[in-house]
Order: structure tokens, then sequence, then C-alpha cells
């Protein structure tokens, strides 16, 4: 039987709790599908450097190094300084394990979900490819005169000619394996940001190794033009770390909302690391009120990942049906139970399981 090591960060705010219900689904799928998720949990966030000073111990982080994947719930707290943890934690693990993908797949399941006009889950069915490691987050950052009326603040935008190439490469492979319109978009603001005119050259010359999938461009603000007023153009589009964790926002609430968009940051081959997209929403800890399945559809995505790739598409076609049957109503705050979803997605993936 295949077995797998996990480690699982349940994090702050709602993360616990909903990390909590993917662990049910991906046990279950376990069960049903005849594999083995071995998991070690890890205490790391807001709270525990509140009591700890602790962030992320380096023998931890080493652990996480010989897993198979690492599922994370949620992380970030007002109580801290801004980007502390996260830095610490989301962003260590993107850089330290190069984790040079983040794949942010937007597929609307019902009609219902979605707040645009006369548009269903035909026309919402695109997956973002961000490159993760390079841009704006690189972390190369300055001040100069700091407090002072002449202050100068700088991020330096960091592409590499390796970087981009591997995330493009990504995306044309992507589309290849896809069944869709066989596209990539770039999306950049090469018109402004010049720099990302590596974009542009490195886009066509990988582009001619694929010949068989079509090329569009588009620029950032008018992409985001687009995503609202006609998502069925998109298929695959690949774009620079910034704007992908801003158009990938926007596309969560094309989806459906947050409560419903999930991520890899992944290193083919390597350990990597899923997550929902959305934040710890302090305000609803602990209320059993956050929809679950953003973090379900991240399990399901870890579990593509690792290669059972039948009891990942059982976990997304069960929430399919769920919502399309109705019986799961929406994704918003206290719609349902948190516990509720985990169950009912956990008892509907052992009704339909093949053996069943
Ligand atoms: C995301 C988040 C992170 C990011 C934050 C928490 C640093 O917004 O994963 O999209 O900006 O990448
Ligand atoms: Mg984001």
């Amino acid at each position: 039987m295949a077995e797998y090591d996990i480690a699982v960060i349940g994090g702050d705010g709602i993360g616990p709790e909903v990390t909590a219900e993917a662990m049910k689904v991906v046990d279950a799928a376990a069960e049903v599908y005849g594999f083995r998720l071995n998991k070690t949990e890890y205490p790391f966030g807001s709270e525990h450097y509140l009591k700890t000073e602790e962030i992320f111990p380096d023998a931890a982080f080493e652990e996480c190094k010989q897993k198979n994947a690492v599922y994370l719930g949620a992380i970030g707290d007002p109580r801290l300084p801004v980007g502390l943890i996260e830095y610490g934690i989301i962003a260590k693990m993107r850089f330290e394990l190069d984790l040079y993908i983040n794949l942010r797949p937007i597929q609307l399941y019902d009609a219902r979900l979605c707040p645009l006009k006369d548009k269903g889950p035909e026309d919402v069915d695109m997956v973002i490819v961000r490159e993760n490691t390079e841009d704006a987050y690189s972390g190369m950052h300055g001040f100069a005169h700091k407090g002072q009326e002449h202050e100068v603040a700088t991020q330096t935008m960091v592409y590499t000619r390796h970087g981009v190439e591997r995330a493009v490469r990504y995306a044309f492979d992507l589309a290849r394996e896809r069944d869709k319109n066989k596209t990539v978009t770039l999306i950049d603001k090469a018109n402004a940001v010049r720099a990302q005119d590596i974009w542009t050259r490195v886009f066509e010359i990988v582009a001619a190794d694929y010949p068989d999938i079509k090329t569009e461009h588009a620029y950032i603000d008018a992409a985001c033009m687009w995503m609202v007023k006609n998502p069925e153009w998109f298929d695959v589009a690949v774009t620079p770390n910034l704007f992908g964790d801003i158009i990938t926002d926007l596309g969560a609430m094309v989806q459906g909302g947050m409560g419903i968009a999930a991520s890899g940051n992944i290193h083919p081959g390597r350990v990597s690391l899923f997550e929902p997209i959305h934040g710890s929403a302090p305000k609803h800890a602990g209320k059993n009120v956050a929809s679950p399945v953003a973090a379900i559809l991240a399990g399901s995505m870890m579990l593509d990942y690792l290669g059972e790739k039948t009891a990942a598409k059982a976990i997304e076609q069960v929430v399919r049906d769920l919502f399309t049957s109705q019986r799961l109503k929406g994704v918003g705050t206290g719609v349902h139970g948190t516990t509720e979803v985990g169950e009912m997605v956990t008892n509907e993936l052992r009704a339909t399981a093949p053996s069943a």
C-alpha cells in the first residue's frame, strides 16, 4: 500500500478548524482508495509564537523537508507585526523549498456560486500559474533616512531567466495536459514594468517548443477586466508572483468566494505545500462557522500531487455534486457549520466509493 508522510500545520484563526475537516476527508479517501497518510502535526503559528517566541524552528523545518507534502491551514494574526509570521512560515517554505509554482485553479462548480451574470461552470474553468519565488516577493528591499521627511523606500522586482522559464514551461505543460482550449495566456505589465520584457521574450522562446499550444497575452489590468467580463477566454495563464497573488483573489470571487479557492505551492518531484487561499479570519475562529471547502479542495490537490489521482478527483466530484444538488448551499460564513461540511463530504465520499 502506498504511504505518504505529511506535515500538517493548522496555523491561526480558522486554520486549525478547516484543517481538521480537510484531514477527515483525505483520511476517508485514503481508507476508501487504499493508501496511507502518516501525518505529523506542528503547532506553528501566531499563538505558538506569542507563547514561545518560536516561529518555525530549524529542526521542524528539516523534518518537513523529509515529508512528501506539507499541508497548511492559514496563518496571520493582527496582534503580530505585519508579515512576521507570513515570512517566517509561508515565505520560508516557498523560498527554501524552492516551491516555484503556485498553482491556483479557478473552477466554478455551480452557477449559483458565481457573482457574474449569465456565467456558468463551463465559463469559469481556468488555472493560474503564479510564479512563486521571485518578483517583489524576493525580499530585496530597503529604507534610507527611515522616519525622516525625505525617507526613501525601495523593493526590487526580481526576475531570473531560470525562474521565468520554469514557470512558463510548467504552464505550457499544463495546457497540454488539460482538456480545454490548449492555450496559455501570459499576464504581465511589460508596458510599464520594463524588466518584465524578460517574460515577453522567454514566453516566446518556450512557446516555440509547444507548437500545439496557442498563446495569448494580456496586461494585468486588462486581464482583471477580462476575468470578470469574459472568464471563458482563459484556460491556463502564467504570471509573475505579485500579479498572481492579486488576480487569484479576484478569481476566487468569480468561482464563488475565498471559501472555495485552493492552491498548491509546488516544486515538481519534491516536497510541496498545499493550502486554501483564504486567510486566518480571526473573527470567525472557534465558532464552527468557516467553510472548510477550500481546505478540503487543497487536500484534494495534495492527493493529486502525491499521485492519488482517483481519490483526488473523487473528492472534487463530491464537492461539485454537493453544490449542484444544493445540499451545500454556499461557502459564506455560517451558511453551514465547519464540521457539518466536513462530515457531509466524508459521508458522500464513502457512499460514492466504487466498492460502496
Ligand atoms: C497568498 C497570500 C500570501 C501572499 C501572504 C499571506 C503573504 O496572500 O498566498 O496569496 O501574498 O502570497
Ligand atoms: Mg494572496
